[in-house]
């Protein structure tokens, strides 16, 4: 059975009380477990990581090699504008992943129109709110089948 980390980044923990007028007013537990939902359907497992902190995340992307994880479905938050360390991580362990905004950066300030993973992701899909996520889960089972 294929397993999917679900990684998230600062700030995302806070989803169902943040700018909801921005981000909706689902929870991150609420969005992960229709996720994980979509996922299990497919006979896929989710593991899932939320932290704050930059270093554990590239903690994070570094175990999931020793784990044999398929793919990443990856919503970086803040530090898809600045994180170039997350990105060296990302093509370090050589695992796709699919980049996930719920608000559309691009129609946002500035300093958000530059992703530091957008050219290296299989995809990127923003701007959905939660649907984001399960459209993400979606293409990562259609890019799972195809590559069985
Ligand atoms: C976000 C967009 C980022 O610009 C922002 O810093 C976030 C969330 C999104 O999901 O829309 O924290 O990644």
């Amino acid at each position: 059975m294929a397993t999917i980390l679900l990684l998230n980044g600062p700030n995302l923990n806070l989803l169902g009380s943040r700018e909801k007028s921005i981000y909706g007013e689902l929870t991150l537990d609420s969005i992960s477990k229709t996720v994980e939902d979509k996922l299990a359907d497919a006979s896929i497992k989710l593991v899932t990581y939320q932290s704050n902190h930059e270093g554990y995340l590239v903690d994070r992307v570094q175990r999931a090699l020793t784990e044999s994880i398929a793919l990443i479905i990856f919503n970086p938050a803040a530090y898809t504008h600045t994180s170039v360390a997350l990105r060296d991580a990302l093509l370090a362990v050589e695992i796709p992943f699919i980049e996930v905004h719920l608000s559309e950066p691009k129609e946002r300030e500035a300093f958000r129109h530059i992703s530091y993973f957008s050219d290296i992701a299989l995809e990127v899909i923003s701007g959905k709110g939660a649907m984001s996520y399960t459209d993400a889960a979606e293409a990562a089972i259609n890019y799972l089948n195809k590559k069985d």
